[in-house]
């Protein structure tokens, strides 16, 4: 079966032809997703029937899974789906969709502001794949920002400057962004910042690129209002519409991402439709503060 990559949009996104996710891959097929990510980052997949089974198997052919506990705040009897999901539709247990003020739809909407999945984890993100179940009569598209042409484009000055740099990354930041500020203890606990680089080199290209996300929301060494300053001028800077490819869902796209070399963000959509993706997740190969520097 070949693999077919045809560029869509900016330079870093690509459709796949000639896959089946609902029989398992071969060598070559999973070989050449590999390829297909380190040469873009985003890559789209149409008109795949799978379920939550092929989801998880087309996934694990890729690599090891980041299991979703404690990242959002459904309580687990509450889980829609079992933990190898991130559960990112807007539905409870019963498929219906949150009311407007329900807390945990107000804690998803941080998804909603450009960010990389799991940053907020010692060990952050590798893929995500996204694969669309249901989704609104309109709104709701994906953003995804290219990390590396973002770096690329620094000046020279700036690039020493971030060359080093560790953030702090936390859930709690991108949320107090929003205004959502009333944790309770455990969730406090729960959400406790992590170190990331600020800047990533992918191990395969070796290319460099901003590790930026919502969640970061300190800089080590620097006072916390010109760190966020800082940060927030990076990512104006990294989410300039040439760095840009927005996906618009059709039901039976999957669509993954690199998180080490891609920002991505959801666009709102009407609350009271149902907007049912599920998200698998490969899990990083690390901590970033521990990355060699080539
Ligand atoms: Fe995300």
């Amino acid at each position: 079966m070949s693999v077919i990559t045809r560029q869509i949009g900016p330079c870093f996104a690509a459709e796949v032809e000639g896959l089946d996710l609902t029989r398992p891959l071969s060598p070559e097929d999973v070989a050449a997703i590999h390829a297909g990510m380190d040469r873009y980052a985003v890559l789209v997949l149409h008109d795949q029937p799978i379920d939550d089974e092929q989801q998880l198997a087309f996934t694990r052919s890729l690599g090891d899974i980041e299991h979703a506990i404690g990242t959002s705040l459904r309580a687990p009897e509450d889980y829609r789906l079992p933990t190898s999901f991130a559960d990112v539709s807007n539905l409870d247990k019963h498929d219906k969709p949150f009311a407007r003020d329900d807390r945990r739809r107000l804690f998803a909407i941080g998804n909603r502001l450009w960010h990389s999945d799991s940053s907020f984890k010692v060990i952050p993100a590798k893929y995500s794949l996204l694969h669309a179940r249901r989704i609104p009569s309109k709104g709701g598209n994906t953003e995804f920002a290219y990390m590396r042409a973002a770096y690329d484009a620094l000046d020279d000055e700036t690039k020493a400057e971030v060359e080093d740099l560790i953030c702090e990354h936390s859930q709690m930041f991108s949320r107090q962004q929003l205004g959502f500020t009333d944790f309770t203890e455990e969730e406090r606990a729960r959400f406790q910042p992590v170190r990331q680089r600020l800047v990533r080199t992918h191990p395969v290209t070796r290319c460099k690129s901003l590790y930026l996300s919502s969640h970061a929301g300190a800089i080590l060494g620097w006072p916390v209002p010109e760190a966020r300053a800082f940060l927030r001028d990076l990512v104006e800077h990294a989410t300039q519409r040439q760095f840009v490819y927005a996906h618009a869902w059709r039901v039976g796209d999957l669509v993954m991402w690199d998180n080490r070399q891609t920002m991505h963000r959801g666009r709102p959509f009407p609350a009271h439709e149902p907007r049912d993706v599920r998200r698998t997740t490969l899990a990083g190969d690390g901590p970033t503060v521990a990355q060699a520097v080539w």
